[in-house]
Formats: C-alpha cells, structure tokens, sequence
C-alpha cells in the first residue's frame, strides 16, 4: 500500500501550491505520486463538483452538500485514491472529508453524527498523515479572490462562517494529534513546505 497525506485549511491557505510542492519533492526521490483534490479527482466526482462550487451560496442546506460531497468522495475513492493506493503510490489529495467536518457541521450546523455514518457507509480511508495549513481568513479570503471565476460558492458564505471553518480545523487537529499537524500558512511558500516535508519524512 502507498501513503495516503490530506491537505486541509480554509480559503486561501495555498493547499494547491503545497499540493505541487510535495509532489515534485516526492516525485524526485523516485515515488510515484497521484496529486488529486475534492470535490472532484474523477470524472463523476468533476461533474458533481460543478453543483457544489458554483451558483448561489444557499442554493443547498448543509444535508444536501453533504449527501452531494459524499458521492463525490465515493467515486474519486473508487476510480482514483483506492487504486492509486493499491499499487503503492503516493496520494496527495487537496481536501478530504475533514474539509466536510469543518464546513458543513462545524461552519454548517449538520449533525456530526450523519457524518460519522456517511463516512462509515463509504468506509472513507483514514489519512496516514493530514496537514492542516492554518491562515487568519481575511488573509485567506483575500488571497483566493480572483481565483477560479464562478467557483466561488463558498467564499461567499461570510466571515462568521469562515472563521468557524477555521477554529473547527484547529479542533479537529487538536483532537488527532497523531495523524494531523498544523503548518503555519502565512509563511512563504519555500517555508510552508520545509515545515510540510518534516511531517512527511515521519512517513517514510
Ligand atoms: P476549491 O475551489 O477547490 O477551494 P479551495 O481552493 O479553497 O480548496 O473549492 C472547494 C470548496 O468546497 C471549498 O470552498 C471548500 C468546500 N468543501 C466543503 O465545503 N466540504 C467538503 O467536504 C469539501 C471537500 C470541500
């Protein structure tokens, strides 16, 4: 089996950036490495993924984003992550279901309880490593404007609830100690992934 490393953080924190770095890092020293993100990382979970990042910020309650993130992560597990896996590679995936735990019940109001269970139902692959990129959200906000145009569904959802995203990450990884660990985001990015690839190298 390879290794399974989630990137997590509010809007902003420059998981993608991060995401490239370790790959090449990883990539030079001979693993391969599947680079992927959610929503989306297959063809069906792309097709979903344009329901979820487009269109009018209440056009969904927390229960329909979830129930639609959910088949998204069940199709990218089935037609990406698992096989990559299972052929030993590395996945680096932008956003997993911590992402879910964050937005859609910490920032949201969902049940974390339908969460557990959707995420027993899809029997989701617990992360071997999960970096939490941490930013003050106006910075964050202010950052990921101007990013992809129309995807920006849930950047329009207000401070209050950027900020609840944010303390949510911060629980969950003070909760999991183990698998997840805070990088500080507002450093520059040669520095977000020297802090980064000290958590990663614990992998090898
Ligand atoms: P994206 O453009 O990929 O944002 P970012 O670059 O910040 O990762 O859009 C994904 C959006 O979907 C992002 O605002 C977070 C949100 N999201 C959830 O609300 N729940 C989830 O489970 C996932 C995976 C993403």
């Amino acid at each position: 089996m390879g290794r399974f490393i989630t990137l997590e953080g509010g809007e902003g924190v420059g998981k993608s950036t991060l995401a490239r770095g370790l790959a090449a890092t990883l990539r030079a020293r001979g693993f391969e490495v599947l680079a992927t993100r959610e929503p989306g990382g297959a063809p069906g979970a792309d097709a979903i993924r344009a329901l979820l990042v487009q269109g009018e910020p209440g056009r969904w309650d927390a229960l329909e984003e979830t129930l639609l993130f959910a088949a998204a992560r069940l199709n990218h597990l089935r037609e990406t992550i698992r096989p990559a896996l299972a052929r030993g590679a590395w996945v680096i995936c932008d956003r997993y279901t911590d992402s879910t735990r964050a937005y859609q019940v910490a920032a949201g109001g969902l049940d974390a309880a339908k969460l557990d269970a959707l995420n027993a139902i899809l029997r989701a692959e617990r992360p071997d490593l999960t970096l939490v990129l941490d930013l003050d959200v106006g910075e964050g906000l202010a950052r990921s404007r101007g990013g992809s145009a129309g995807e920006d569904r849930f950047e329009r959802k207000g401070a209050d609830f950027h900020a609840r995203v944010r303390a949510e990450f911060l629980a969950i990884a003070a909760r999991e100690p183990g698998r997840c660990k805070i990088v500080n985001a507002a450093q520059a990015p040669e520095a977000v992934l020297a802090q980064a690839l000290a958590f990663v190298e614990t992998l090898l």
